[in-house]
């Protein structure tokens, strides 16, 4: 996949200190391509940028996007805005939703706001499948949405509205990517939030019991990181006809948690048995996408499918925690 813009283009990258922002930013960088990255360090760390701090493209600005002033500093000589920036995971939501919604709310119109200013060729933002809520039909379809189950949730479903109104009102280009269960390295595996995948390999490589909420066959649509940055690139180069618009980002397939937990215990050879706890309040049961729509309109395909692209993770990990 060749990505092709002008000399001199620059992103912005928000979150650049967190997972998906340090992934996004050390791709764009290394196919010749200036990034801004901006972070406060709430989730994310500064040894996530380790690979590309020096790098003479990178420029970081520590700051919160909470703060108007450092949104419209940030987006000043940007051509694309890659909007990663804000407070993951559903139960962290649910402790605490005004925090979520001061970050994923607050500070997206800050941002928002200060794009259309300064008159950005495109707005991408990172929404999520949790926006689909209870609807029980599968796959998931970009239209056919559910009530919201959380605070998290809500908060990326007003993004979506403000991404529409941004468009149709101001002729913002801004596009919306529904990310599913994003996994690869960098995921931060020690918060009490952390994500499925990189809990259960640091639980096996400890000689750990993980803990499967539920009876395990939930199902996620798990996504690697590469194919999450393809749809960032693949949006700024898209055409009209999909601003204002939300995408589904995935593979198009779904895996249970009891079969992802054997894949990584077969992977890391061991033979650790999970643990089981009652399902926790706003998860869905299922989540499996429909990838035609970013298939058309952005010409998504992933590159790499779930099994691809968990041996990669897990490979990571084993160096990243010293198996
Ligand atoms: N990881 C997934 O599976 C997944 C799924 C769906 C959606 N998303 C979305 O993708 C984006 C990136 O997620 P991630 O997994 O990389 O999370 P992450 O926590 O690793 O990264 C988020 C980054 O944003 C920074 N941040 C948070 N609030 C900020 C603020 N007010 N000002 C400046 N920086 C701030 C954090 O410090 C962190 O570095 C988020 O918007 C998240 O909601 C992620």
């Amino acid at each position: 996949m060749k990505y092709i813009f002008s000399e001199e283009t620059t992103f912005l990258v928000t979150g650049c200190a967190g997972f998906i922002g340090s992934n996004l930013s050390e791709y764009i960088l290394s196919i010749g391509y200036k990034v801004i990255g901006l972070d406060n360090f709430s989730t994310g760390k500064k040894e996530n940028m380790n690979n590309f701090i020096d790098n003479q493209n990178f420029k970081f600005i520590k700051g919160d996007i909470r703060d108007k002033n450092t949104c419209e500093t940030a987006v000043t000589g940007v051509d694309y805005v890659l909007h990663q920036a804000a407070l993951g995971s559903i139960p962290r939501s649910i402790n605490n939703p005004y925090e979520s919604n001061d970050s994923n709310v607050n500070g997206f119109l800050n941002l928002i706001i200060a794009s259309k200013n300064c008159g950005v060729k495109r707005f991408v933002f990172a929404s999520s499948s949790s926006v689909y809520g209870d609807h029980p039909k599968l796959p998931k379809v970009e239209g056919v949405e559910g009530k919201i189950l959380s605070p998290y949730a809500l908060t990326k479903k007003i993004d979506e509205e403000y991404g529409r109104l941004f468009y149709e009102i101001y002729g913002l280009p801004t596009i919306g990517l529904r990310y599913f269960n994003v996994f690869g390295k960098r995921q931060d595996p020690n918060s009490v939030y952390a994500a499925v995948i990189p809990k259960f390999i640091k639980a096996l490589l400890d000689k750990r019991r993980p803990t499967i909420f539920g009876d395990g066959f939930f199902s996620r649509d798990f996504t690697y990181i590469q194919n999450v940055i393809d749809a960032n690139l693949l949006s700024c180069l898209s055409t009209n006809d999909s601003f204002g618009e939300v995408f589904n980002i995935a593979c198009g397939d779904r895996v249970s948690i009891i079969d992802l937990y054997n894949s990584i215990a077969k992977e890391l050879k061991s033979e650790i048995e999970p643990l089981y706890s009652g399902v926790r309040k706003g998860d869905v049961p299922h989540s499996n996408a429909n990838i035609s729509k970013a298939k058309k309109m952005l010409e998504y395909n992933p590159r790499y499918s779930f099994e691809e692209g968990l041996k990669i993770t897990i490979k990571w990990y084993k160096v990243f925690l010293g198996e």
